[in-house]
């Protein structure tokens, strides 16, 4: 199949499958650029269940980003308390600041502008240019990394294959709808294509995906050994 027919699979599968989480706009809607970048940050290394609760926690007591920024650090930390890896916590302080003190309150609407900003790495910025701004970029998170592998065959292992995965995402991503592209991919492999015994008779992408059809799609990706 074609990239374009993979996605309009993806997007119509998403369409009705989508998981339903705090931060993601209703259907049509537009995603709020803080509500995305308070959610990515969380969810760095924090499943969805555990990121709700603080994520609903946050936006009541800092609305937006100026509320935020003007919050006294310590009370920051006490609200981040659970989720652990504070560093992020500090780095969100800071670039909340940032971004109200020095950017108008608005957050850089590429990646390169938004990789400059403290907390943001690769994965975030790509994640928030796709989510909140609708730009192409192929945010690679595990559980794409997971779904490329299996899709394209790639028997590589990680963490060497990643660039290549990389590069594999970049051709998926379509023009139309690559923030929705981008959680879909998210959202199938957090519940279809999952590491061990992946439903592939769930998946919108069955009839594309050349894992399933070598029979090995539950053993990619591969790990080099440690
Ligand atoms: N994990 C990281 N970002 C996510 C998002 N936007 N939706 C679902 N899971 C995610």
């Amino acid at each position: 199949q074609t990239t374009s027919a993979i996605s309009r699979h993806l997007l119509a599968w998403y369409d009705r499958h989508a998981r339903s989480l705090p931060w993601r706009a209703p259907p049509g809607g537009r995603a709020d650029p803080y509500h995305v970048w308070l959610s990515e940050v969380m969810l760095q290394q924090t499943t969805t269940a555990t990121v709700a609760p603080y994520f609903h926690d946050f936006l009541q007591r800092w609305p937006s980003v100026h509320d935020l920024a003007a919050a006294p650090r310590e009370e920051v930390m006490t609200a981040w308390a659970g989720l652990g890896y504070y560093a992020r916590a500090r780095n969100l302080h800071k670039c909340a600041r940032m971004v109200s003190h020095d950017l108008g309150g608005r957050f850089p609407e590429d990646e390169a502008g938004l990789r400059k900003l403290p907390g943001i790495g690769p994965y975030t910025a790509a994640a928030i240019a796709a989510i909140a701004f609708d730009r192409p970029a192929a945010p690679l998170d595990g559980n794409i990394e997971r779904v490329v592998a299996r899709l394209f065959a790639v028997e590589d292992p990680l963490p060497g294959a990643k660039e290549s995965l990389r590069g594999l995402m970049a051709r998926l991503v379509p023009t139309e709808r690559p923030g929705d592209f981008a959680q879909a991919m998210m959202d199938l492999g957090a519940t279809v294509c999952v590491p061990k015994t992946p439903k592939c008779m769930l998946c919108p992408l069955h009839d594309a995906c050349d894992g399933r059809a070598l029979g090995g799609a539950g053993e990619l990706p591969r790990k080099a050994p440690k």
